[in-house]
Order: structure tokens, then C-alpha cells, then sequence
């Protein structure tokens, strides 16, 4: 074998090992003190999808975008779970930090896979190029209520700060996943009690989504769901959705069974 050859055995075979991983590995995820550190509510949405792993590969995905990317734990995750087994599929993933996209390309690298990264206000700049391709949007928004004027500052007070009800950045990201998501189009968020997720479901239901649960955990001071939303007209992903939820429910009773599992008070406290 040729010296050079040689020499890049060792970096080829420890690319093919970071490959092998079904999700990032936190020693290998990069930090910046101005870029959110992945926490439980990374570690939550990773595990939902780690939980739909099977329905996303036989989902077949071309296009698959992170809104938020931060850390890029999501999304680098999200490329090794697919992995070889989803060859072709492109990833894109945003972040409003310019600190995050770098820290993003920093962590993909360290695991030997690729995404197109853009620093920019939830997907500005691409509306007309991804509008109706995104086959699965993942977001970890800031959903942490605050007041309005702490939204949308710069460094890692975006990162969590949600303004009233934690809703600010959600409500702006919801029509514009709305807008990019394919016919067949997964959204993947996660949000709070707080954030009064039934009304989200009921907002998305309007626009044509279904929903369920995919993640729920509590904590002493919050409760965390990671909500997949899809559009329901697409009959062969609904089927596909009430094989993994519940195999007899039809799709409205699953639907308002979602609601249900929220307090009562969610549904009708919001803005009272
Ligand atoms: C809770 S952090 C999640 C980071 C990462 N996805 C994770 O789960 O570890 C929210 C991220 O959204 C980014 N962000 C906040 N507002 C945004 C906006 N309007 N457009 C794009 N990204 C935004 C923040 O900079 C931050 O990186």
C-alpha cells in the first residue's frame, strides 16, 4: 500500500468509527461560551427521534433542516441516525448566532458528516429556494417565557428566551414550517407546558396537522414535549402514524386524545 494511504488509515478509520454512532457524541460536540450547551431538552428531542428512527428511514427523507442548530448536536445526531442507510439526503441547518454556525460546522466535522449551515433569522433567505421540500424540520426553539424585550438578542440570551408564554419565536417558526414542509413533511418541536402546546396543536390542526407526543418528561420545574406534527391529508404517513400511536384510534379521536393529555387549564388560559 502506498505511504500516503498508509499514513490517512488511522483518520479514515476513525471518521468510519464517529460514523458508526447513532447519534453525536457529547466529547465531540463543540462549545462556545455564547452557544447553548445541548441540555435535556436536546437530549429529549435526540431521543424522539431516536424513538422514530424506523419511521424516518422508511420515510425516506431528501431533505432534512434544523431550525436552531446551536451546538449542532441536533442535527449532526439526525445525520448519523439516518446514516449510510438514507444515502443522498442533503441537511440544512439554521441558527440566528453566527457563534452557533460555527460551533455547528465545528461538531459536524468532528463526526465526519456534512450540512449546509446559514446564520439567519429562522430560514430568511431560503423560502423560495426550500418552500415545500423540507421532508423533516427539528426545532428546539427558545421557549422560555421572559419579557418581550429579550427576545431576539444577541448571543446565547437567544437561546432561550421565548417572550410571553415562551411563544414569540415559536409562533414565527410555525407558518414558516408550515410554508418549507413537503407534503409529506415531518415537524419535529420541542416545547413546554408553558408554551400551551394544546393550543399550538390546535393552531396546527387548522393549517391541516396532526399530531402526537413523541417525548414527554417532567422535571421539578418544567414539563417537556416533543410534538411530531404532520399533515394529514397525506394518508400513507397518517396510516403510518396510527400504527406507531395507536392501531385502532382513528385520526381526529388521536388528535383530540393529544389535547387531552394536556390540563384542561392549557387549552383555555392562554391570553385570558
Ligand atoms: C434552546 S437552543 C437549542 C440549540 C440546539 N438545537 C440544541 O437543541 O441543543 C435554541 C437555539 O435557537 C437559536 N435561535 C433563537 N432564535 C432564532 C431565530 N429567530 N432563528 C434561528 N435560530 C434562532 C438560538 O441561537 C439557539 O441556538
Amino acid at each position: 500500500m502506498p505511504l500516503f494511504l498508509l499514513s490517512r488509515l488511522p483518520s479514515l478509520f476513525e471518521v468510519l468509527y464517529k460514523m458508526s454512532f447513532k447519534m453525536a457524541q457529547i466529547s465531540l460536540v463543540s462549545r462556545h461560551r455564547e452557544v447553548y450547551e445541548p441540555c435535556d431538552d436536546s437530549f429529549a428531542l435526540v431521543d424522539a427521534l431516536l424513538a422514530d428512527r424506523n419511521n424516518l428511514l422508511e420515510h425516506h427523507p431528501t431533505l432534512c433542516m434544523e431550525v436552531g442548530c446551536g451546538s449542532g448536536y441536533i442535527i449532526t445526531s439526525l445525520a448519523l441516525m439516518l446514516g449510510q442507510k438514507a444515502a443522498g439526503v442533503h441537511y440544512i441547518a439554521t441558527d440566528v448566532n453566527p457563534h452557533a454556525v460555527r460551533v455547528t460546522n465545528e461538531t459536524l466535522e468532528a463526526h465526519g458528516v456534512h450540512a449546509e449551515l446559514l446564520a439567519t433569522d429562522i430560514a430568511s433567505g431560503l423560502e423560495m429556494r426550500l418552500a415545500g421540500l423540507v421532508d423533516v424540520m427539528v426545532v428546539n426553539p427558545p421557549y422560555v417565557p421572559t419579557p418581550q424585550d429579550e427576545v431576539g438578542r444577541e448571543g446565547i440570551a437567544s437561546a432561550w428566551a421565548g417572550g410571553e408564554n415562551g411563544r414569540r419565536v415559536i409562533d414565527k417558526i410555525l407558518p414558516i414550517a408550515d410554508n418549507l414542509l413537503s407534503d409529506k413533511g415531518w415537524l419535529y418541536m420541542v416545547m413546554l407546558t408553558a408554551n400551551n402546546p394544546s393550543e399550538i396543536c390546535l393552531q396546527m390542526r387548522e393549517k391541516g396537522y396532526a399530531a402526537r407526543i413523541v417525548i414527554q418528561r417532567s422535571t421539578e420545574e418544567e414539563s417537556l414535549h416533543v410534538i411530531k406534527f404532520w399533515r394529514e391529508f397525506n394518508t400513507q404517513s397518517r396510516s403510518k402514524e396510527m400504527m406507531t400511536a395507536n392501531k385502532t384510534v382513528p385520526a381526529r379521536v388521536m388528535q383530540e386524545s393529544l389535547v387531552s393529555q394536556f390540563p384542561k387549564s392549557d387549552i383555555f388560559s392562554h391570553g385570558s
